[in-house]
């Protein structure tokens, strides 16, 4: 097996379970250094407990492999300096942050609490921001003193709910599609020196998704988060330095590049409130309809 990621330094945020298990597990058998970073939170973001991402880093030692812990919370600035700065100390730079960590706390919007809202807008999007952030610095710096790009990657985390729209909830998936716009804007911003920002969007069987309905053995196995990490390593790769501004989903038997928002049909502006009602509504019955959930076209 080629190791696609030989030597390359990773912090992968949520890496105790789930998904970013998988993608922690993923890079070190390709041959990175990972920092497991983990708060141990309950799916609803409440608790702590660094055990969990422990196993992950032992298991990584298992394999050979070279990892070690931080518990810091993503959506903390300080927290998020800090593991950055661990990742530094501990392997000598960094060049891969997976922003995986995340929480539900699903609601209908007419029941929704400021809590509900506040929480998971903080881990997703503060928590996406905050570590890439930190992390974009050292790199802007790094090749200021260089003078050469660093061949560096942001990884995101978006998902269909955000991307097409799932009932129940709205702070979940302004999240994720805040995701997936900060990932295209970064990707542009963070061009010049040598970062690539994607996203991927996960379909996977975690505790995060294991009561949405019935599952069937095959339904499980074909969303095992194992499903998910390739994609991850193949972007992490200094190969991959052509890649940036994309949104990628992967799991459940598929991988593909999603299409973001373009302009559909138009017309010239017009100051006449009435006169433009007949005009959009013409207008929206020649451009296609938002997706359905699975991504593709309505009938
Ligand atoms: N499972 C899916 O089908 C699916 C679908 C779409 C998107 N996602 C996204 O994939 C990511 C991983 O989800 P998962 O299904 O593996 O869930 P999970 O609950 O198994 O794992 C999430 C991990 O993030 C950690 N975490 C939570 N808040 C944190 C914080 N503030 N700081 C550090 N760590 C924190 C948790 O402790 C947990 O280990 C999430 O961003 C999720 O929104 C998952």
């Amino acid at each position: 097996m080629a190791r696609l990621c030989e030597g390359r330094i990773a912090l992968v945020t949520g890496a105790a379970r789930g998904v970013g298990r998988e993608h922690a597990l993923g890079l070190a058998k390709h041959g990175a250094k990972v920092v497991v970073n983990d708060l141990g939170a309950g799916v609803d973001g409440s608790g702590a407990d660094t055990t969990p991402a422990q196993a992950v880093v032992d298991e990584i030692k298992d394999l050979g492999g070279e990892a070690i812990v931080n518990g810091d919370d993503v959506s903390s600035w300080d927290g998020a300096k800090n593991m950055i700065d661990q990742t530094i100390d501990a392997f000598g730079t960094i060049d891969v942050v997976v922003n995986n960590a995340g929480i539900l706390r699903d609601r209908m919007l007419v029941n929704m609490t400021e809590d509900e809202w506040d929480a998971v807008i903080q881990v997703h999007l503060k928590g996406t921001f905050a570590p890439s952030r930190h992390a974009a610095a050292y790199w802007r710096q790094r090749s200021k003193e260089t003078g050469e790009k660093v061949n560096a990657r942001i990884i995101n985390t978006s998902s269909t709910s955000g991307l097409y729209g799932n009932i129940g909830q709205t702070n979940y998936g302004a999240a994720k599609a805040g995701i997936a716009a900060f990932t295209i804007i970064a990707a542009r911003e963070l061009a010049r020196i040598g970062v690539t920002v994607n996203a991927i969007s996960p379909t996977a069987y975690t505790r995060m998704t294991d009561n949405l309905r019935e599952y069937t053995e095959e339904d499980i196995e074909r969303r095992d988060p194992r499903w998910v990490s390739p994609t991850i390593v193949y972007l992490s790769s200094a190969e991959a330095s052509d890649i940036t501004g994309r949104v990628i989903q992967a799991g459940n038997g598929r991988v593909a590049v999603c299409e973001g928002w373009r302009r559909g049909a138009e017309i010239d502006q017009l100051e006449d409130a009435e006169a433009i009602g007949p005009m959009i509504r013409d207008m929206i019955s020649n451009v296609r309809m938002n997706s359905g959930m699975d991504g593709l076209e309505l009938d």
